[in-house]
């Protein structure tokens, strides 16, 4: 079937410093690396190298061409992403030598999309497609209903964090993926544990803890982490969620689309670089985890 991701494209301007600058601190980059990201660019480029066909819902500016382009080279289905106004979105990211980061963005065009454009862009979305989006572009919920209406299984990574775009997208979802402060954040939002909100399957990323999958009234199952050095932890948790949806998409049980998932992510730690450096099925296969 069809994923169908209404997602965030950011130009990335990666600086890789020696530790992650502090309240008034300036601090030289050693150095400087420029790529295509944005939560939802990444989603959408993690699904595609998983074998998944993925349309792209989203927007860029006059200067995003570039990243239309890219896009597309790895397979992703670019038709539905519109040209809106002068700037894309970007984001700063410093990188430190433990992998750990620290990210500014700039929504620029994400947040100019425009509902009533998504419902004709989603015109050929079926019963059985998948209806994808995290926290970095307007009009999430919106799509999501007609998502949800038109039989499509919505997926959501609650990232980053918003209380009211989180409430907003609840009633619609099929698939919540989130991390451990995100969690407790959406706990906090509603009042409610996260296994009491109705939805069919949450999954909780636990970073080199793994992961939790929580089924609607079944007792939570972890899978556990594959042990990596981190390089660069930016994109890890995209990855993994694309690679989910992919993995559900083509039918596989959860247990194994999230064992997929969680080897897509640990190969995407000790990777510099976000939707650029995002690893093929191959490479998944091919790589041996060890310590
Ligand atoms: O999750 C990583 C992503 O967050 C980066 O690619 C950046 O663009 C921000 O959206
Ligand atoms: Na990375």
């Amino acid at each position: 079937m069809t994923i169908w991701n209404l997602g965030s494209i950011n130009a990335d301007l990666v600086y890789h410093v020696p530790h992650l600058p502090g309240p008034g601190e300036t601090l030289e980059a050693r150095s400087l690396s420029h790529g295509l990201g944005g939560k939802g660019a990444n989603m959408s480029v993690a699904a595609a190298r998983a074998a998944a066909r993925v349309v792209h819902l989203g927007a860029v500016g006059k200067d995003g061409t570039w990243m239309v382009d890219r896009l597309l080279e790895y397979g992703v289905d670019t038709r539905c992403i519109r040209s809106v106004g002068p700037t894309s979105g970007h984001a700063i990211i410093a990188v430190d030598d433990a992998g750990e980061n620290l990210i500014v963005i700039h929504g620029g065009a994400n947040r100019a999309i425009e509902a009533g454009a998504l419902f004709a862009d989603m015109d050929g979305a079926a019963r059985g497609d998948w209806f994808l989006t995290q926290n970095e572009t307007s009009a999430q919920a919106e799509a999501a209903e007609i998502a949800k209406s038109r039989g499509l299984r919505v997926a959501y990574a609650a990232a980053p964090f918003d209380a009211g775009a989180a409430r907003a997208m609840l009633p619609f979802l099929d698939l919540l993926v989130l991390n451990a402060v995100e969690a407790a954040q959406l706990e906090e939002a509603t009042g409610q544990g996260i296994d009491t909100l109705g939805i069919t399957d949450v999954v909780v990323t636990l970073g080199g803890r793994g992961c939790r999958w929580i089924a609607h009234g079944a007792d939570p199952i972890e899978i556990p982490a594959l042990p990596v050095t981190p390089v660069d932890t930016t994109g890890a948790g995209d990855t993994f969620t694309g690679y989910l949806v992919a993995g559900l998409d083509r039918g596989l049980p959860m247990e194994q689309a999230l064992t997929l998932a969680t080897r897509a992510a640990a190969l995407m730690v000790t990777r510099a670089g976000t939707a650029d450096v995002i690893p093929d099925l191959k490479e998944i296969e091919d790589v041996a985890f060890g310590p």
